[in-house]
């Protein structure tokens, strides 16, 4: 028997037990003739000590970090007693041990803080995973799979598997192909979801279908992006959008009810994604918040019911407001007595490549009720206060102002916004705000090649399965999808259709998102030809569907959360690659693997394909 108690198990009732403990050396500490160990497991950590008697066996067999021992012995209580840990109260009086193995010397320390840096510890990543803080989220990431398979078996979801081979499922991204040898020259592609599946579930009359799944992804990395990544994917048929938004929200609440101790018993709040642009420059506002965005031009087409406040800026000959597309201002809170260099600094912040924004105004609403600002040239007192009104500023706050183009503007706003949330210490780690955000717009004007597809043309914003709102069909019908002029898209009608679609946001991050789908042949085919799609491209890569939807398809719709999203924020980090036991680089490399890599000539010629690379 290797042990009879684990290492973080054994406590002060224990006393004079007999007990065989089996684990990895944390640390070696020689005190005169005797020696303690720190002994440790995927449980915790347990104190050895070895007396005087042991000395000759331990010289001819030196313990080293990382060794895997096995040591038997009498539970012990500790003079020296250590309150930071379980089994602090306690020590083995070691009568006997074993080394079952060796172990090299660890290229960094296994602590919560280690001294590895990232690379190293992806490379080393079954080192990594013996630290407590990596072991944490693995748990984590375990107790949020089992919260949502325990509520949504209790909602009556079946969970199906879904193939990985398959063709290719449009979400946006490129695909992952793979060769097959059995029918040379041609391709499977790996699933960036399964949604066509869980459609085709939907026509088979599984109405309620779930699957904690990957899914995988050819697309520029980020903290929170990872090639292969999993999914909560879950599909309902006879449901609204109501009904889905209901069942979901229960999901999550239920997840923070069984991980985190949370009651969320406060509604989810929803905000349209015109609302959410608008006022938070951003489909996916941290409403931990407020700071909201001061629209300061007329808005652009896509806004169908948002007032214009140009009136506020107008007139004062100031170039840079009265050239820009988009001029957005938010009100920061007690922030009026920044000095020079502080304006500086976020000024130069703003500039930054990846917030691209070419100078940043600021008026400051000082305590006494006077305004500074550093475009006092073009505009009154007067008006800086009406500015600053308008933007909500109290005294002692700071309005910060950013004018250019549309997109890049309030990209920027929303960065900026976040930022000095964070500065102000707003976005607190232990606090969870959800958000439906709803009415996304159906179509989105590719201004550059996203997946392949090319540039210039339409896509779908969620995915081309999605509904238009029912009134918005006519305009979608009715309207060639042409873009005359791709930098006057926005004008196009098209950029006004909406859908019946909806994402799920918590504290700044999209964590899931879905829609009502398409269920009749006739209008996904209408769908799939405003994405430039002929009926022979429609039918090459969609027929199946198209063919299903002959066959009595229900009304149906659903949603995918991002589990390892979920995880991350639940866990109070950033990046999700913490949140998965073997995750990939930012090149998308797996340095532990080292892959992707070359492979034999051999399989090629099976494969009967021949490298040519440009
Ligand atoms: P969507 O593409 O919005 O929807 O994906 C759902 C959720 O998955 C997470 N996610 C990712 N997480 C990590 N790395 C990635 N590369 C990545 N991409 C997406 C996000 C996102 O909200 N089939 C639809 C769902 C549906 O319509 O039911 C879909 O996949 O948290």
């Amino acid at each position: 028997m290797y042990r009879t108690h684990t290492c973080g198990e054994l406590r002060l009732e224990n006393k004079d037990t007999s007990v065989t403990l089996s684990g990895w050396v944390q640390t070696v500490r020689k005190f005169g003739a005797i020696t303690f160990v720190d002994i440790r497991d995927r449980y915790g950590i347990t104190q050895l000590l070895f007396g005087e008697e042991l000395n000759k066996e331990l010289e001819e067999n030196p313990l080293g970090r990382e060794f895997v021992l096995q040591a038997t012995g009498t539970v012990n209580e500790r003079s020296n007693k250590n309150p930071n840990i379980p089994t602090g109260e306690i020590e083995i009086l070691v009568s006997s041990f074993s080394i079952l193995n060796k172990s090299a010397v660890p290229p960094f320390t296994i602590q919560d803080d280690t001294d590895g840096g990232d690379d190293l510890r992806m490379k080393y990543r079954y080192l990594d995973l013996r630290r407590n803080a990596v072991k944490k989220n693995l748990e984590l990431r375990y107790a949020v799979g089992r919260a949502a398979r325990n509520y949504l078996h209790n909602q009556g979801f079946l969970d199906i598997e879904t193939p990985f081979l398959i063709k290719s499922t449009p979400e946006g991204a490129r695909d992952f192909v793979v060769p097959s040898r059995m029918n040379p020259g041609q391709f499977y592609a790996l699933p960036q979801s399964p949604q066509t599946f869980k459609q085709l579930l939907m026509v088979s009359g599984y109405d309620r279908y779930y699957q904690i799944v990957k899914c995988f992804r050819d697309e520029d990395l980020r903290a929170d992006r990872q090639p292969e990544f999993t999914q909560i994917d879950c599909e309902m048929a006879f449901v609204q959008q109501e009904d889905i938004l209901n069942m979901f929200e229960g999901l999550i609440k239920s997840i923070f009810k069984d991980v985190k101790g949370i009651d969320y018993n406060e509604a989810v709040q929803r905000m349209s994604w015109e609302d959410a642009t608008w006022n938070y420059g951003n489909d996916k506002p941290d409403i931990r918040f407020e700071m909201k965005v001061l629209n300061l031009k007329k808005p652009s087409t896509v806004y169908t019911n948002k007032q214009d406040n140009a009136g506020l800026i107008n007139g004062a000959d100031f170039k840079v407001f009265d050239e820009a597309e988009t001029v957005v201002a938010i009100a920061v809170p007690g922030c009026s007595e920044y000095s020079r260099k502080q304006t500086d600094e976020i000024t130069e912040w703003v500039k930054r490549p990846q917030i691209g924004m070419k100078g940043l105004v600021f008026i400051k609403v000082n305590a006494d009720g006077t305004y500074k600002s550093s475009v006092d040239k073009f505009y009154s007192e007067e008006r800086l206060k009406a500015i600053a009104d308008a933007a909500n500023a109290k005294a002692g706050d700071l309005v910060l102002i950013l004018a250019g183009a549309e997109e890049r503007t309030r990209k920027a706003i929303s960065e900026l916004r976040l930022e000095m949330g964070k500065r102000l210490g707003l976005r607190k780690e232990d606090e969870f705000k959800l958000l439906w955000v709803l009415d996304f717009p159906l179509f989105e004007f590719a201004l550059e090649d996203q997946d392949g597809g090319g540039a210039g043309r339409w896509v779908a914003r969620h995915h081309p399965f999605t509904s238009p709102k029912p009134d918005h069909i006519e305009m979608m019908i009715s309207n060639s999808p042409k873009v005359d002029d791709p930098e006057k898209y926005l004008e196009h009608p098209y950029a006004n259709i909406k859908a019946n679609a909806y994402d799920m946001v918590l504290n700044g991050n999209e964590i899931g998102g879905g829609s009502i789908r398409i269920f009749q042949r006739e209008l996904q085919e209408k769908m799939f030809a405003a994405l430039g799609m002929d009926a022979e491209e429609q039918q090459h890569k969609f027929g199946f569907l198209l063919g299903a939807f002959e066959y009595g398809a229900p009304p149906h719709g659903g949603i995918a959360f991002g589990f390892d999203r979920l995880c991350a924020i639940l866990g109070g980090s950033e990046s999700i690659r913490d949140f998965i036991a073997f995750p990939k680089n930012n090149s998308g490399r797996d340095v532990m693997l080292d892959a992707p890599s070359a492979i034999a000539a051999k399989q090629f010629d099976e494969l009967q394909i021949k490298l040519d690379l440009k």
